[in-house]
């Protein structure tokens, strides 16, 4: 589906309830399959992504019962079942690398697939640590599908090369389910949310800085509140931040301090953001923000910020392009990992539409503040993110844009262009 996308002619206002977050919906998901007895999961996000982990879960035997558009009712044995499909990860990294450490160690074989975007993404990452935990894995040059064969695992105490939760949940995902001790050391920290919600499940977990332990450990079925996601909340704050006249209230953030990067960037940007009533949920904090349209000057985003809003990116580049200066961005080289090459993918398409943006091996130079004239059609490449952005983008752009297959936001954020029209 093509979508047409204008300038808007006055800000946004207004309050907004940003839907769930997907990287915590997902675990709700794992982590009830592997507790015996009742879960509740609220507000689980239905963007594809999430929907994907859920399919493969009832196909590993779980029972799970969707009581309204927003609430799951889970009910497991504690064991997963012998699939008898092979199990599709549709276009979630999420999904593939997290299962993976769940499968390695289960008396049963199975087999993880994805889409097209997926099938290209490097698993590498996570096959050679769960070998060395023991694990069987035959795979398409270290790329989708995964052909796993259930073995006894052993802890080990694994320095990952890169920042990476994924990477970081599927070690600790197998250590759950392995003889001795298993600990993980990133170089910067990634985002928590698997060992905060093992932590609300009853599994004892060291957290050191960048290194985690966990030993062989059994989960409690719990009710799970999820957070809204910031990696959402994104495209509403640099939108409100970049669109003249903007005033918005963005409600029931999550606000772990492993994703807030983005509110780190705004205000070293000089933007007006600001967080009203803090509180936890489920052992995340959570929060409504406040922003304003502002005069943003450029920066540099790099080392320990990257982790911390990798996914936001694409969102900041483009907000960099409204900033006055030059904005660096380094030390992203995995963004080329993504479910496109982020560097590449977002430097041609905002440079097609205006903006000055010189692509880097690991990140971008972006030189600000220009006009954006628009006027393109743009491609985004089986990428939710991409869609997003240039979605933004248009409501800045002098000229009409049109975005091809648009319909890639329901991956992450299927209510994405309703909440919009709410606030224009
Ligand atoms: C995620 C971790 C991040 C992020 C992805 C979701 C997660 O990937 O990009 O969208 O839920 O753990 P990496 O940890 O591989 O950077």
């Amino acid at each position: 589906m093509d979508k047409v996308v204008k300038k808007i002619t006055k800000g946004l206002t207004g309050t907004i309830i940003i839907p769930p977050d997907k990287s915590i919906s997902h675990r709700s998901i794992m982590f009830s399959s592997l507790a015996k007895g009742r879960s509740l999961i609220n507000n689980f996000s239905n963007g594809a992504d999430c929907l994907s982990t859920m399919k493969l879960f009832q196909d590993l035997g779980v029972e799970i019962t969707q009581i309204n558009e927003h609430s799951l009712e889970i009910f497991s044995t504690g064991h997963l079942s012998v699939p008898n499909t092979p199990l599709n990860c549709g276009n979630s990294g999420t999904t593939m690398r997290l299962c993976s450490g769940i499968l390695a160690g289960q008396g049963f074989n199975s087999t993880l697939y994805g889409d097209e975007s997926l099938s290209k993404r490097p698993m590498k990452r996570v096959i050679l640590p769960l070998e060395q935990m023991g694990a069987k894995i035959n795979s398409n040059e270290y790329k989708a599908p995964l052909e796993i064969t259930g073995c006894p695992l052993h802890g080990i105490d694994y320095k990952s090369p890169i920042a990476s939760a994924q990477v970081k949940s599927c070690i600790l995902l197998a250590g759950l389910n392995a003889e001795g001790i298993t600990t993980i050391t990133e170089p910067y920290k990634s985002r928590n949310h698997t060992e905060i919600m093992l932590q609300y499940m009853g599994v004892p977990i060291e957290e050191n800085d960048c290194t985690v332990k966990i030993q062989k450990s059994e989960l409690e079925p719990k009710v799970i509140n999820i957070a809204g996601d910031i990696s959402s909340a994104a495209y509403f704050i640099v939108a409100a931040l970049i669109i003249p006249n903007s005033d918005l209230i963005i409600k029931n953030v999550g606000l772990n301090p492993t994703r807030t990067g983005i509110i780190d960037i705004v205000k070293r940007m000089g933007g007006f953001i600001e967080i009203l009533d803090e509180r936890i949920s489920s052992g995340e904090k959570i929060g409504d923000i406040r922003v304003k349209y502002s005069d943003l000057q450029g920066c540099n985003i790099k080392g320990d910020d990257i982790p911390r809003l990798i996914d936001e990116l694409p969102v900041i580049a483009l907000m960099a392009t409204q900033a006055t200066g030059t904005t660096v961005i380094s030390d992203a080289q995995d963004l080329r990992k993504k479910e496109s090459d982020r560097i590449s993918t977002v430097t041609n398409g905002l440079n097609s539409i205006g903006a000055e943006i010189e692509e880097q091996n690991d990140g971008f130079i972006i030189n600000g503040k220009t006009n954006l004239i628009g006027g393109k059609e743009l491609d985004v490449f089986h990428d939710h993110r991409l869609a997003m952005t240039y979605y933004v983008a248009g409501l800045l752009c002098d000229n009409e844009i049109l975005i091809k297959e648009f319909e890639w936001v329901k991956i992450s954020f299927p209510e994405f262009e309703k909440i919009f029209d709410s606030i224009k």
